[in-house]
């Protein structure tokens, strides 16, 4: 790759050269900078439709609003991240600022200003096109003949349907701005320091607990978009059944490879780590460093979301036999949590406690190792004490959206408390977990590892498995496999 930041040359650093923000433009010469000024075509695009997000995005600021008037409020998209030397991670907007603006600029800030008559007015910073005449555009790191064109500030008003204005301007108005200011923490360290005496951590806090519980319940666009995004992972698994010989060629790395190509090419990313376990790695629960072999008798437990290119991300996982064969030991495990899943899902509709579908699955779990002799019964004891956590681990399920680990910020008694609405997405994934080296459990089970994970959507009658794309029932996955590998 080039570099965009070359030293000035020795021999022009006469020439007049421009502060930018991690150093210097490189010095070229006067005739050279003449002529990159002029000469290029005016891009300027009107009539732009605004993004199907803008009045979701519009009624989620409305009601920001409505919760903290007259304040100020500061929402960062935050920014790039340092890699190594020059080159950043992929940049991804924060949650907070996607949910409110429908946007995904680097660098971008939302402010909702406190107007004397009430309510706010919201504008969007981001940075203008690259200016041609200081050269910015080509010898900035970040212009756009480096980086691609952005949206203009006029583009992103007709996009987004909001007002715009030119982010590098943003620091200083919010340094001098009068009256009480929240700021989501964490994306934008710039924004903050130009806060510091203004903040503080409780009332941010207060903020950032409203924005994650502002996101409990998805509107219809949303529904769609993670809809969307379990469409392209039960694609991506597919895809990944149709490969297992070349990863039993190679590793597990394959599997992450393959699932990845379908979240780039459908989407903007994996929504998270994939986690690609064969073998005694599926005991590991967050198993990503997907090194391991992949081998015919053992199984593969599969956990993968795509992300939509609206952020929007699925959380699935299947268990599957490498070779498309459960053995009995294999079935006999996988045929319990699918009943505890079977029982998790069931208990989701309105109305119900959000820690309903836990205690479901849970206790079929512990009948089940009951009834396999590695636990004394009886089963309200057991559940009682939470014997059967040593092999069940984890808890049920989570809120799903923008992130995996969605309104992980809200608090106990609007999530893990809450009683459930129609528009909440959660994931019911129960799993049973025989580490390696467990000598309590005799020694076929050592080593197996078995999740199955879907996401559910709470409808007004009941509930929508939004991943039943992909099938959960034993038999049903043996047949789907057999008919991918032909
Ligand atoms: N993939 C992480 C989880 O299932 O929660
Ligand atoms: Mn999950
Ligand atoms: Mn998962």
């Amino acid at each position: 790759m080039a570099e965009a930041q070359d030293k000035p040359d020795a021999a022009q650093e006469d020439k007049p050269v421009k502060k930018r923000k991690n150093g210097l433009y490189p010095a070229v010469s006067e005739e050279l900078a003449a002529v990159m000024k002029s000469g290029w075509a005016d891009t300027e695009r009107h009539g732009l439709d605004p993004i199907k997000q803008a009045p979701y995005a519009a009624a989620r600021r409305a009601a920001l609003s409505a919760r903290f008037p007259g304040e100020r409020i500061v929402v960062p998209a935050g920014n790039l991240r340092t890699r190594s030397n020059d080159t950043e991670y992929p940049f991804r907007a924060s949650s907070e600022y996607v949910h409110l603006t429908g946007d995904q600029t680097q660098d971008a800030v939302l402010v909702l200003e406190p107007l004397a008559e009430g309510g706010h007015q919201a504008t969007t910073y981001l940075l203008p096109r690259s200016d041609r005449n200081s050269g910015e555009f080509w010898l900035d790191g970040q212009g756009e003949l480096w980086v691609g064109r952005r949206n203009s500030l006029a583009e992103g008003e007709q996009l987004l349907g909001l007002p715009c204005k030119d982010v590098r301007k943003v620091a200083d108005e919010l340094r001098e701005a009068a009256g009480p200011v929240r700021v989501v923490r964490g994306h934008d360290a710039g924004v903050e320091a130009a806060l510091t005496d203004k903040v503080t951590a409780e009332r941010d806090a207060e903020l950032k607990v409203f924005l994650s519980e502002l996101r409990l319940v998805k509107d219809e666009y949303e529904v769609g978009e993670l809809q969307r995004a379990c469409d392209s992972t039960a694609r991506g698994f597919e895809d990944v059944v149709k490969v297992l010989d070349k990863a039993e060629a190679t590793s597990e790395r394959w599997i992450e490879g393959t699932f990845f190509l379908r979240a780039r090419v459908e989407g903007n990313d994996v929504g998270y780590g994939s986690i690609c376990a064969a073998g005694p790695h599926a005991t590991t629960l967050h198993w990503v460093r997907n090194d391991g072999p992949v081998r015919s008798g053992e199984l593969l437990l599969l956990d993968a979301g795509v992300e939509t290119t609206t952020l929007y991300t699925a959380d699935v996982t299947r268990t599957l036999p490498v070779n498309g064969r459960f053995s009995p030991l294999q079935r006999k495990v996988y045929d319990a949590v699918y009943d505890a899943q079977q029982a998790g899902i069931e208990a989701v509709k309105p109305g119900a406690a959000y820690r309903d579908f836990h205690e479901a699955a849970q206790r079929v779990l512990a009948e089940r190792l009951v009834a396999w002799g590695l636990l004394d019964g009886p089963v309200e004891r057991v559940l009682e004490l939470a014997l059967q956590r040593r092999w069940t681990l984890h808890g049920t399920g989570h809120m799903l959206g923008l992130d995996v680990h969605d309104c992980a910020q809200a608090r106990t008694e609007a999530y893990v408390d809450c009683t459930l609405e129609p528009g909440m997405v959660l994931t019911v994934e129960p799993g049973l977990y025989f580490q390696p080296d467990d000598l309590t459990v005799p020694a076929e089970y050592r080593g197996v590892g078995v999740r199955i994970e879907d996401d559910i959507l709470v409808t007004d009658g009941g509930a929508r498995n939004l991943s039943a794309g992909l099938p959960r029932q034993a038999d049903e996955v043996e047949a789907w496999m057999a008919a991918l590998r032909g």
